[in-house]
C-alpha cells in the first residue's frame, strides 16, 4: 500500500527504512532518497514510525517491553 504518493512510496519500504535505522521522519526519506513534497504522508510515516520501532524494541534482546498476549 501507498504512503506516500508524490514519492511513490510504499509501507513495506517505510518498514524496511526503519528497519535499518531510521527513527525519524526526515530519516526515513533520507534513507529513501527523497524529501516530503506535500506532507500529507508525514502523520502516517509517524505512526509507522511508532508502531515499527516499537515492535523493534520489543524483540531486541535485554529490552523490558513486552509483547501484548
Ligand atoms: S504524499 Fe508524501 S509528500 Fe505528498
Amino acid at each position: 500500500m501507498y504512503v506516500c504518493i508524490c514519492n511513490g512510496i510504499t509501507e513495506t519500504q517505510v518498514a524496511r527504512a526503519i528497519g535499518n535505522g531510521a527513527r525519524r521522519t526526515a530519516g526515513v526519506y533520507r534513507h529513501l532518497g527523497c524529501a516530503p513534497q506535500c506532507g500529507k504522508c508525514v502523520p502516517d510515516v509517524l505512526s509507522l514510525l511508532r508502531t515499527e520501532a516499537a515492535a523493534l524494541d520489543r524483540t531486541r534482546p535485554g529490552s523490558t517491553l513486552r509483547s501484548a498476549p
